[in-house]
């Protein structure tokens, strides 16, 4: 499936349009599978207010998708007060938001909100970006279960019905990331819950 973004300082109707043609021009596609918008604000400003612009944004993606240009459409690193915006002013819930999401880091507000509205929560960084592949609690659990850190966090964003996008640069890594025929109990899953 191929996911491609609106640029974060990229914010209204033509303007997305716009950006799309051009996206589609460099990709050489007809149809994309997943446009998102990434972020609600610029990257170079944070924080920034872009409701307006976001809505915007948000209406020419909907009008791509009816057109059949988008198979599905979304947002990224929207919290739930960005999500009710463009949802209020629309009528129509986006069908992604890709967010950080991992063990220890698991955002249960806007999870709970996107899944009471049935939007698939993306886990981007489901490893931490690396960070969290040494943590001794971790390593005991994985070892007990015969998996390694990387499956165990996997694992665990895909029973919390989350869709993980895990990266790496190696092919070894992306058969073992890919490698999840094992289940994590109730009771792994609470330990996982409160890990820290
Ligand atoms: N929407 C957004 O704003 C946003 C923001 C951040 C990230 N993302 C997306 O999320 C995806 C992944 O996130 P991420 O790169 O931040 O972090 P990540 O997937 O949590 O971690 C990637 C790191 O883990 C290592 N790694 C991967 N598999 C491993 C394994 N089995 N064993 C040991 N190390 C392993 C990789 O190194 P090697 O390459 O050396 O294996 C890399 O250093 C990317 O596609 C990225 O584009 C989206």
């Amino acid at each position: 499936m191929l996911t491609t973004k609106l640029p974060s300082h990229i914010k209204g109707y033509q303007e997305t349009l716009d950006s799309f043609e051009q996206s589609m021009k460099d990709l050489q596609l007809e149809v994309l599978d997943l446009y998102l918008i990434h972020a609600p604000w610029p990257w170079s400003n944070i924080g920034q207010d872009c409701t307006q612009g976001n809505i915007e944004s948000f209406k020419a993606m909907i009008d791509l998708y009816k057109q059949g240009r988008i198979r599905s459409i979304g947002v990224s690193n929207f919290s739930v007060k960005d999500l009710k915006a463009i949802m209020d002013a629309t009528g129509f819930a986006p069908h992604v938001n890709q967010i950080r999401f991992y063990v220890g880091d698991t955002q249960d507000e806007i999870v709970s909100f996107c899944k009471a509205n049935n939007i698939l929560v993306e886990a981007y960084s489901p490893l931490a970006t690396g960070r969290i592949l040494n943590h001794p609690e971790l390593l005991q659990m994985a070892e007990q279960k015969g998996v390694t850190i990387a499956q165990l966090c996997i694992k665990y964003c895909l029973q919390k019905n989350t869709l993980p996008l895990p990266k790496t640069t190696k092919k070894e890594r992306m058969i073992e990331n890919a490698s999840l025929d094992f289940t994590l109990s109730e009771e792994e899953m609470k330990k996982l819950d409160h890990i820290k």
